[in-house]
């Protein structure tokens, strides 16, 4: 049985209200936002990494512009979702311990490695693809500050997955060479793409509970099925295969069939161990000490001035 304050606040989330910060909320509730927006922010910002590779050598002036402006725009992302946290009373300091410490996480997709320049497609289209296909729905989120942010970021996403699929174009029409490239960067890319949308519903822990408290609309395994069936198509206009055997359009059920992605591996890379894990927060610790003497100085600044407005 339900406590009195808990089933109103339920009535609320199923009447479609927003629920916004000094409003009462149950403790699980915060909780679960302050894990999965934090882990959110995390991920913009780790997934800043991987492209950050290729800004110094993108094949022409225009391919820099845009990757460099890509790149800044996921560090706005970070930005709004880490005061979207700090509305539930955490603050970004101790999301960052979390995430240096190892106690927090970031999207599994971010500890892969970027080879080629094709892989600066494969990430736009693919990786953003996956992650517009998850946020569209949270812009509906119960969490009134998420789910505005979201309206942000999603217009944002929407230009990057297309400036990644503009590249794959390029690749993909471009010397045998560099087709070649672009489908290796497919080859790569496309299980660990499935494997952002989280384990299959029934390994996972939070869906029903998130579900129901509207913080996410829909399940892992029906975001993963809505990719594939905008996907594949996509490949096949470039000319390009998707590395699954058991790739099958199912007429009854209007999507494809598909193979599940190895989950032992995802298992191991959310738990510290895949290929570039050490090295992605490894680059966040030294960038994170590496300011340190900047944070300093802003904060001696802010306290001088508050000193002066006292005197
Ligand atoms: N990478 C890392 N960890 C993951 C991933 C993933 N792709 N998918 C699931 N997990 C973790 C969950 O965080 C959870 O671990 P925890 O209890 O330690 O937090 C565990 O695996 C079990 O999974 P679920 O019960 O399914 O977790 P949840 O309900 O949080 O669903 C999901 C996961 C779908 C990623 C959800 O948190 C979500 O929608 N988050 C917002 C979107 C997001 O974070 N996108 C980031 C990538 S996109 C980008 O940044 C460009």
């Amino acid at each position: 049985e339900m406590p009195p304050e808990e089933r109103a606040f339920q009535e609320r989330i199923d009447r479609g209200e927003k629920i916004e910060p000094k409003e009462w909320m149950p403790e699980g509730y915060r909780k679960t936002l302050i894990r999965q927006i934090g882990q959110h922010a995390h991920s913009e910002i780790v997934g800043q990494l991987p492209e950050g590779n290729w800004i110094t050598r993108a094949p022409t002036l225009e391919r820099k512009a845009i990757l460099l402006a890509k790149v800044q725009d996921e560090a706005g992302h970070g930005l709004y979702l880490y005061c979207a946290a700090e509305t539930l009373g955490v603050s970004r300091d101790e999301l960052m311990e979390l995430l240096h410490a190892g106690k927090m996480k970031y999207s599994s997709i971010f500890n892969y490695p970027t080879l080629t320049w094709a892989d600066m497609g494969a990430v736009g289209w693919l990786v953003d693809g996956a992650a517009i296909m998850n946020q569209v729905p949270l812009q509906r989120t119960s969490y009134g500050p998420y789910s505005r942010a979201m309206i942000r970021i999603c217009k944002e996403e929407s230009f990057h997955q297309r400036q990644g699929y503009d590249i794959m174009t390029k690749m993909a029409g471009g010397t045998p060479a560099q087709k070649h490239m672009a489908q290796d960067a497919l080859n790569r890319f496309w299980f660990p793409a499935l494997m952002m949308f989280g384990p299959s519903d029934k390994d996972s822990v939070h869906s029903a509970q998130s579900m129901a408290w509207r913080i996410k609309m829909n399940t892992n395994d029906e975001l993963r099925q809505k990719f594939v069936d905008q996907t594949v198509p996509q490949a096949e206009r470039l000319g390009l295969t998707v590395p699954d055997e058991g790739l099958r359009w199912n007429e009854d059920k209007g999507g494809y069939d598909f193979s599940e992605p190895d989950w032992s591996e995802f298992f191991e890379v959310i738990a510290g161990n895949g290929p570039c894990n050490r090295e992605r927060l490894g680059a966040r610790v030294k960038a994170w000490e590496d300011g340190a003497w900047f944070r300093d100085g802003l904060k001696a600044h802010a306290d001088k001035a508050v000193r002066a407005r006292m005197a």
